[in-house]
């Protein structure tokens, strides 16, 4: 394991039967998990730092079109509330943003109807217009090639699109009134070409998912290289199919995070939300697995609750865009600190 952990550190990749060995091992033995979390922080450091950058999270809209088997905002799930922000809203939140120092905006919301091209490009290009030196960063599902043309011609920077699961039969089990996996990685390959910095990612324990998906998840983003990557635990939310099966599994989803870590030294890795809401202790022990980014909620604070994608977010306290100072306080306790540059991809 030491040798696989090593080689994984300066080669940047190991075989598909190699990864499993390594993920199981991880999983009951401590001290193999401790070793390749600490050669991810090693890593991360020589990258970014003490640093942690930070993204001002916006949740556009909790209305959605798509129906995923994991989600809260999931078309079908008739108890959730509805909201959507106005532009002005929008413009506010970023007005609070800015003053609050950041300089990576995330809009992010379900795939709304309303959310013509239009729309999304008066949105942005003002954005643009206000604060020129900010990073615009979307998360708004799959759109089409020349929608994501214009958003970025409008002024978008980076594109999320999780991948969700790289095997098919998975894919299409979480997602069966969804466009499919190929029209997914169709969509991330436009990102890319287009131009924007794109981010990929999966949940670690969501239902079906086995070791062996969660290889071939490590093996695709090994091939894609994305600039970002976002790994969490899968959380149940009651209103789901999948409200009564467990949560992830915590040392699965370091393990996963320090491996992309090790096989991406330059990515932009989020110590996510949902790690964060897993565990009280999550947040910082993402950083000390090797992500280097933490995406505070931005989002006006009466809608945050309706944005539940998940039951028990954390998007109070340290979550909260007031809370860096809190934020900031909790990075220090492993000697971290927020780093308040826009902090985009180099290669
Ligand atoms: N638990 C954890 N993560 C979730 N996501 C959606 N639903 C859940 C859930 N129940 C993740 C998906 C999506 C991202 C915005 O949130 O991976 O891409």
């Amino acid at each position: 394991m030491v040798e696989l952990v090593d080689r994984l550190a300066t080669q940047h990749s190991l075989s598909d039967v190699e990864l499993r060995e390594l993920l199981k091992v991880a999983l009951s033995d401590s001290t193999v998990l401790q070793l390749l979390r600490d050669n991810a922080v090693r890593t991360a450091r020589e990258q970014f730092g003490l640093g942690i950058y930070i993204r001002g999270l916006i949740e556009l809209s909790s209305y959605c079109r798509c129906d995923c088997l994991y989600c809260g905002l999931r078309r079908s799930n008739r108890s959730a509330e509805r909201y959507r922000l106005t532009h002005d809203e929008v413009m506010e939140c970023c007005k609070e943003g800015y003053r609050l120092g950041f300089r990576t905006f995330v809009l992010q919301g379900g795939e709304d109807g309303t959310h013509t091209d239009k729309w999304l490009t008066e949105l942005v290009s003002a954005m643009r217009r206000e604060y020129p030196d900010v990073a615009i960063t979307l998360s708004l599902g799959e759109r089409g090639e020349d929608s994501f043309q214009r958003l970025y011609e409008a002024g978008a920077n980076r594109y999320l699109l999780r991948h969700e699961a790289a095997n098919e039969a998975l894919y299409e089990s979480l997602h069966p009134a969804g466009r499919g996996l190929r029209h997914r990685l169709d969509c991330l390959e436009s990102l890319k070409r287009i131009g924007y910095q794109t981010g990929m990612g999966m949940m670690i324990g969501v239902k079906g998912q086995t070791i062996d998906h969660i290889v071939e998840d490590l093996q695709l983003i090994a091939r894609m290289r994305p600039e970002m990557v976002g790994i969490g635990p899968f959380l149940p939310h009651r209103a789901t199919p999948l409200g009564d099966e467990p949560a992830g599994d915590l040392r699965m989803v370091l393990a996963t995070v320090a491996i992309v870590r090790l096989m991406l030294p330059k990515a932009l890795i989020p110590s996510t939300t949902a790690l964060a809401s897993l565990s009280p202790t999550g947040r910082l022990e993402g950083i000390l697995s090797g992500a280097n980014v933490v995406m505070p909620n931005l989002s006006p604070s009466d809608i945050r609750a309706k944005y539940a994608i998940y039951e028990n977010k954390a998007s109070w306290g340290k979550e909260a865009a007031e809370g860096l100072s809190a934020l900031e306080a909790e990075l220090q306790t492993i000697g971290y600190h927020i780093d308040y540059a826009r902090g985009d991809f180099n290669l």
